[in-house]
């Protein structure tokens, strides 16, 4: 996944797809690619690293169609062969999304003689059209999409011919002069062409130099509106949201459905976790966890003791990396390393430690080939995508997404768990992205209590259990972006000292969704409230209880009451970025904060 550019027209193709691939740059690939037609032969060129890297290995390219690609690699290390553009004869192919269904494909085509030189899930397509292929590109195109399971955006190259296509991951067409493009995000083409086409899921587009043409997967031609982007670079690449954390919370839908495509099988009740190396009997033996991480990595962590304690019935220790390396070891301990970038220099030497210590080591990671992934034993990629924003938000639910999936994985291996329960949390855990969406719908009411909590000097975030991780998370974005001091508490050790500190001054924001712990909550309510503290309640949408007790209320749809976590980080992602916008801060950059911390 990352970007993806195309161009069918009268002007020389390959400095045309290098520019616009510099142009989403910002975006963070570790490869890049090129195809070009020269009229005669498919020309391929790639590289590990930088785009600069690509061109200075660039001969004089000639040619007027071409496609290109900068990776960021999901299936495979980050290097050459890895890389975009894959071919399968005449065929070229960029691709961003997930081919959940690529291994059965994988056996299939090389059962029917092809050969794969890569590790990706895009190649099975490069085959697979090419199976398809007979006189016309988007007859191949249509009837490969019929056979392929998951997401995608795709460019694809063949001769004189140029089609591409979506399904749940953003592609558009652009209108220019003396050529038309594609591209993954509008900053790639805004410089040639402001008139964009909006591709559906499911349609394919035929870019010519002198028009596009868009179907749907039957090839019946579909009317297409032209808009004109009136957005300038800036606003382009954050695709017209002001900021780039704005811009990633509302891309959860999207990147916790690409964390779980093709590892839940709800209907059979299994989960499947590609090249994990831990065997079902390793994982029955398995009887403590040690958790490490830093920051929000670390929230993720203690949510996800608290699942795999009440999932799998496993012991759970979480540890602050920086803490753990100098003063702790988990000897017998499955330590999982939990980090975002891969390269917190604290996660890292704390999981060297554990090795040392004759520890089993499992990464949950989001940036393929980073250093902490080559050193563990085993590895699971969130596949969140690139996030730019210094305060993680993101990656943190898909943390959660892949946290949820280990710990149901663990206890059906472990009996804790009957087939029944997994079949209904794997079911409820398919609809999370939509519900994600329909809290990114209602915002009002978040944006209401954001200004409210924007003109205090303190707030506290509560909760029980497996809500009290999302008060540290809370807090922890609170702080970091708005600069408000700001606590997060398990609602039930405030009488033990905070409560001092809570006034008509301090607001409160309680998640207080439904759960075991519900009405003890309620009671932590009443003590706040005893204080006159303003009361901001995150719950269910259908409780009608909690409004006697609160000054607001924030309703998140409703799901299974262990999930409902996920559904209340994103209110408190908002809930923090709206404060942070009101008090005029610099929400992607944070001062004193960094995105990866490799200095210990
Ligand atoms: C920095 C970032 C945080 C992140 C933490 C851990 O402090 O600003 O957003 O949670 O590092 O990073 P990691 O990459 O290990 O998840």
């Amino acid at each position: 996944m990352c970007g993806i550019v195309g161009y069918n027209g009268r002007a020389q193709a390959a400095s045309i797809l290098i520019d616009s691939l510099k142009r989403l740059e910002y975006r963070g690939y570790d490869s890049a690619g090129i195809a070009v037609f020269n009229e005669k032969t498919l020309e391929v060129f790639k590289e590990k690293g930088r785009i600069v890297d690509l061109e200075k290995t660039l001969p004089a390219v000639s040619g007027t169609i071409g496609i290109g690609h900068t990776r960021w690699a999901t299936h495979g290390k980050p290097n050459k062969i890895n890389a975009h553009p894959h071919t399968s004869g005449n065929i070229a192919v960029v691709h961003n999304g997930i081919i959940e269904n690529y291994q059965e494909l994988r056996d299939r085509l090389t059962a029917s003689g092809y050969t794969f030189v890569s590790e990706t899930d895009t190649e099975a397509l490069a085959h697979l059209i090419n199976h398809y292929y007979k006189d016309n590109l988007i007859d191949a195109v249509a009837s490969a999409l019929k056979d392929i399971r998951g997401s995608y955006a795709i460019a694809v190259l063949c001769g004189s011919e140029l089609v591409a296509a979506r399904k749940d991951s953003p592609l558009v067409a652009g209108i220019g002069d003396g050529g038309n493009f594609i591209a993954s995000d509008i900053p790639a083409i805004l410089k040639y062409t402001r008139r964009m086409i909006f591709l559906d899921d499911l349609e394919i587009a035929s870019v010519t130099p002198d028009g596009i043409s868009f179907y749907d997967v039957n090839k019946k031609p579909v009317e297409k509106t032209v808009k004109t982007i009136e957005w300038d670079m800036a606003a382009a690449e954050k695709s017209g949201y002001e900021h780039f954390m704005l811009k990633e919370i509302h891309e959860q839908p999207r990147s916790l459905h690409e964390t779980l495509a093709g590892r839940i099988m709800e209907l059979e009740g299994t989960i499947n976790f590609e090249g994990l190396g831990l065997s079902e009997s390793n994982i029955s033996d398995i009887s403590r966890i040690c958790i490490i991480a830093c920051g929000t990595s670390f929230n993720a962590g203690l949510l996800g003791k608290y699942l795999f304690e009440y999932l799998a019935k496993i012991h759970v220790d979480v540890e602050i990396a920086s803490e753990f390396r100098y003063a702790h070891s988990a000897p017998g301990s499955l330590v999982i390393g939990i980090s975002q970038s891969g390269e917190t220099a604290d996660t890292l030497a704390a999981l060297r430690v554990a090795k040392s210590t004759g520890c089993r080591t499992l990464a949950i990671a989001n940036i393929m080939g980073s250093t902490i992934t080559r050193e563990s034993d085993d590895v699971i990629y969130i596949r969140s995508g690139p996030e730019i924003g210094v305060a993680a938000t993101k990656t943190f639910t898909s943390q959660l997404g892949v946290i949820y999936l280990l710990a149901l994985y663990f206890g059906k291996i472990k009996w804790t768990i009957n087939s029944d329960q997994m079949k209904r949390m794997l079911t409820a855990m398919k609809q999370l992205p939509s519900k994600i969406t329909r809290i990114l719908d209602n915002k009002e009411m978040i944006k209401k209590c954001a200004e409210l909590i924007a003109s205090s000097n303190d707030a506290y975030f509560v909760g029980r259990t497996f809500n009290y991780p999302i008060a540290l998370e809370g807090a922890l974005k609170l702080k970091e972006i708005s600069y408000i001091h700001a606590e997060g508490y398990a609602a039930g050790e405030l009488k033990h000292g905070p409560l001092a500190l809570i006034t008509k001054n301090t607001p409160v924001i309680a998640i207080a969704t439904k759960g075991q712990t519900y009405d003890k909550m309620l009671n932590n309510i009443k003590e706040i409230k005893a204080r006159e503290a303003h009361v901001i309640a995150i719950a269910n949408e259908n409780d009608s209880e909690i409004e006697k007790y609160v000054d607001d209320v924030i309703r998140i749809p409703s799901t299974e009451d262990i999930l409902m976590p996920l559904l209340s980080t994103v209110v408190v992602q908002l809930l923090s970025y709206y404060v942070a916008k009101t008090r005029n801060c610099s929400i992607d950059q944070p001062r004193n904060l960094a995105k990866s911390v490799t200095v210990e």
